[in-house]
């Protein structure tokens, strides 16, 4: 199979009814978010959503986030949605944001990977609206990467990984965002974060005016046992560059002649070997790293940098797993 790719800038409107074209009869098509790009599958078609699992060589047990277009979609994928669900839509969708709530029984099983409960979010971004406004359904779709690399935040990206495993990708350009979206589940009464990112746990908080149960600490031993038991994807092993990963908090731990790769939210010495920190350049500098075969990854943990939940999970799981 030889993989399309669809340019959306130059041709949205061809590009978006071939794409949807291509997911009505059961293709696999990638698609742009604000956070990352996603594979998409109709959510209703148990056999295209197996598709994804094999084109990714994701983990059956793993379960997908489905991704609407309006608010009512939301009842076709989920049983009731709760008042606090409703606030928390209102204020949070479309953006960055998946809820977790009990599913409705006409989603088929694989979707949830058996579980009783979806993921479901609103992207904030065109392009994916359009194209499930015109297949006429959610579209599930988990990070567009093979399982265990980071995910996709370009085109170009998702071709690395999945050139001649599925029929399409919708060009949009990079992704806003640049990681993946704050997970957030609603199936006990206090709502507890499974995945954070972009939008902070205190900008959940405020909306309903009541605290919420964090994400794990990172630096807990069974941090990710605890984490697994809500959300199947936090125990698989996360993406981790080739290259050592070393946090560092000042410029001067860092030794100039090696064969290293420094990030940082600001470059004041004007030096080359230093590129740009920050959500939206994470993933891609990971993949720049391991293409240019970068033993080591200096990563400069500013307060600015701290101060964002979302990007220093990814940071951390980044240190947790360094690969062989
Ligand atoms: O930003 C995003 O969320 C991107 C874009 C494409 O929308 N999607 C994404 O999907 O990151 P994926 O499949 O890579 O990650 C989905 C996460 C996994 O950690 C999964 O375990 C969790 O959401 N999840 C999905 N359904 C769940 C459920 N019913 N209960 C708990 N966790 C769930
Ligand atoms: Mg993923």
């Amino acid at each position: 199979m030889q993989t399309q790719l669809l340019d959306a800038l130059a041709y949205p409107a061809e590009s978006i009814s071939t794409a949807a074209a291509l997911l009505q009869r059961g293709e696999l098509v990638a698609f742009p978010t604000e956070t990352v790009y996603g594979l998409g599958a109709r959510v209703f078609d148990a056999e295209q959503v197996q598709k994804i699992f094999i084109a990714k060589k994701r983990p059956q047990d793993n379960p997908l986030i489905a991704h609407i277009a309006e608010a009512e979609q939301a009842q076709r994928i989920v049983r009731s949605i709760s008042p606090i669900a409703q606030k928390l839509m209102q204020k949070f969708f479309p953006g960055a944001l998946t809820l977790v709530l009990p599913k409705h029984p006409d989603v088929p099983a694989i979707v949830s990977a058996g579980l009783d409960s979806i993921a479901f979010r609103m992207p904030a971004h065109t392009l994916a609206l359009e194209l499930i406004r015109s297949v006429g359904q959610p579209l599930v779709a988990p990070s567009a990467n093979l399982s265990g690399k980071p995910s996709p935040t370009t085109a170009k990206h998702v071709l690395q990984d999945m050139q001649g495993r599925i029929a399409a990708v919708l060009d949009g350009g990079e992704c806003g965002i640049g990681i993946e979206s704050t997970v957030l589940s609603l199936l006990e009464a206090t709502p507890r974060i499974l995945r954070p990112g972009a939008i902070h746990a205190e900008m959940i908080e405020e909306v309903l005016g009541q605290r919420i149960i964090r994400n794990q600490p990172l630096d807990a031993s069974n941090s990710h046992e605890l984490a697994a038991v809500h959300s199947p994807g936090m125990k698989y092993r996360h993406y981790a560059p080739s290259a050592q990963v070393q946090l560092i908090h000042d410029w001067s731990e860092v030794p100039s002649n090696e064969l290293s790769l420094i990030l940082a939210s600001e470059n004041p010495h004007h030096r080359e070997d230093v590129r740009p920190l920050s959500t939206q350049s994470l993933y891609a500098e990971f993949r720049r790293a391991d293409d240019l075969g970068i033993t080591r990854i200096y990563i400069l943990l500013t307060k600015d940098i701290v101060a964002q939940e979302g990007l220093m999970n990814r940071i951390m799981k980044a240190c947790e797993f360094p690969s062989s």
